[in-house]
């Protein structure tokens, strides 16, 4: 048997990419002002950014968007898509929405009682933790500590560290704990997942106070092939089956649809079965997205998510994917490169801390290699680390985090593994020149988020 499984698909329809020579990649990331968000995206050969809604969708999907109801209200398509996520949650209420962010926008303020509130999470997403600080709450992030040991091996490196989560809710008192938002695969993590133990043992804290537990399952059906291959009591259930389990834990889902949803844009929220706060987020949506049978997307997209939820599913695809994934670290990881070991469900993070240890955090060492490794291949990738962390909103210090990764996201069906051999190879010759990297400060720093839009200059 061959290590990594080949493809459950083949190629049916093809996207000219095109790689431009080194002169015109260093000028577009000049003009780019040194940051990778500002390239458009023809400059960019191999395009790792993000795997958000970068997917590829199947003939099935095409065949469905011809079936969108673009109907304002109670459209034929959103019933459909309700039916199917009920079907596979088992929650009670679903509202679509633009993407996951609009998500977060209309529900985590509903949860936010009174000032000096706080959510708790493994590791909040980072536009997550922006809507969290924009309804007034506070974010801790409580990961287990064997997540910050990179090298090491750890199946579930996404896990909630009990003790610190049970801490921090005595600490605060639980009154002030508006919910547990459990990020599953945990992205910032590197993309980690979380165990079924894990998950019950959060259900049964949040249960024993009275804390809504959230879901921000945007990679869940990763987390689940990760849990039937890795925790021992799961093997024999079907990915829907452990999927379902990890639902039945949690209280509420919010979705960003573009990456296990299979679809180039979309959300969801899903509520199991407090049907007063889903009337609360109806209004919102009403307000922020758009009438609660569409929420900001078009009939036919719903349509697309409602087949793309289903497939997310397959056992097949899920194998494939993530086996991509640990063959782009795998060689990588030989060479000697320190990444989050073992890679996660959807990208490969590479830490820079060590890498470009003459780099200090707030000169971004992350961040000037993903752009060195633009140049040397046109492969963009994104920086995770201090300069997506941003300053600390009492002192207004540029915060240190613990990692400085670069992210090399792989998109869903997109790609093949001789795309991803060329990507190795030019890691490994930035890698080779990794001393004469130069750090980055601020052109123009933009007051939130600012990862997405800041100029950079190097020092
Ligand atoms: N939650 C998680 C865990 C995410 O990874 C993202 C997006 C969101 C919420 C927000 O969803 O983009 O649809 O509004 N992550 C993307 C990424 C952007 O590149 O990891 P969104």
């Amino acid at each position: 048997m061959r290590d990594f499984s080949p493809p459950p698909y083949r190629i049916k329809m093809v996207e000219p990419i095109r790689r431009i020579p080194w002169k015109e990649r260093e000028k577009a990331l000049l003009k780019a002002h040194n940051n990778l968000f500002l390239l458009p995206s023809e400059a960019v050969y191999i395009d790792l950014l993000t795997d958000s809604g970068t997917g590829a969708m199947s003939h099935f999907q095409w065949a469905a968007l011809m079936q969108g109801d673009e109907s304002y209200a109670g459209s034929r398509s959103f019933y459909r898509l309700e039916q199917t996520v009920k079907n596979i949650t088992g929650y009670g209420y679903v509202i679509p929405v633009h993407q996951g962010r609009g998500a977060e926008q209309v529900l985590l303020p509903l949860l936010v009682k009174h000032p000096g509130m706080y959510f708790i999470s493994n590791m909040h997403f980072d536009t997550t933790r922006a809507h969290v600080e924009l309804a007034g709450a506070g974010a801790l992030d409580c990961v287990i500590p064997e997540c910050h040991d990179v090298q090491s091996y750890h199946p579930f490196k996404g896990n909630m560290d009990l003790c610190a989560c049970r801490s921090r809710i005595e600490g605060h008192k639980a009154e002030n704990i508006a919910g547990i938002i459990m990020t599953l695969t945990n992205n910032s993590a590197g993309g980690q997942p979380v165990s079924m133990e894990n998950l019950k043992q959060v259900s049964e804290l949040a249960k024993e106070f009275g804390i809504p537990l959230i879901m921000d399952g945007a990679r869940f059906a990763e987390n689940a092939a990760f849990i039937k291959m890795r925790e021992e009591a799961y093997a024999e259930f079907s990915i829907r089956e452990i999927a379902r389990k990890m639902f039945d834990l949690c209280d509420i889902f919010l979705m960003s649809a573009k990456k296990d949803g299979l679809v180039n844009i979309g959300g969801l929220i899903a509520i199991g079965d407090d049907e007063a706060l889903f009337g609360q987020c109806r209004v919102r949506t009403v307000a922020y997205e758009g009438f609660p049978t569409y929420g900001g997307l078009a009939g036919r997209d719903m349509e697309a998510m409602a087949v793309g939820l289903e497939e997310s599913l397959e056992l097949d695809y899920l194998t494939h994917r993530l086996d991509q994934v640990r063959y782009l670290a795998e060689p990588l990881r030989r060479a000697g490169i320190p990444l989050q070991y073992p890679p996660g469900g959807h990208a490969v993070f590479i830490d820079c801390k060590e890498i470009c240890a003459h780099i200090p955090y707030d000169r971004f060492p992350a961040q000037s290699f993903c752009n060195a490794l633009y140049l040397e291949s046109g492969v963009r990738t994104v920086e995770v680390g201090s300069l997506l962390l941003g300053r600390d909103p009492q002192s207004g210090e540029n915060l240190e985090s613990p990692f400085e990764w670069m992210r090399l996201s792989i998109p869903r069906r997109t790609y093949t593994y001789a795309h991803l051999d060329y990507v190795t190879e030019a890691v490994l010759a930035v890698y080779e020149k990794r001393e004469s990297l130069r750090g980055l400060c601020f052109e123009y720093e933009p007051p939130v988020l600012r990862h997405f839009t800041a100029k950079l200059k190097y020092v």
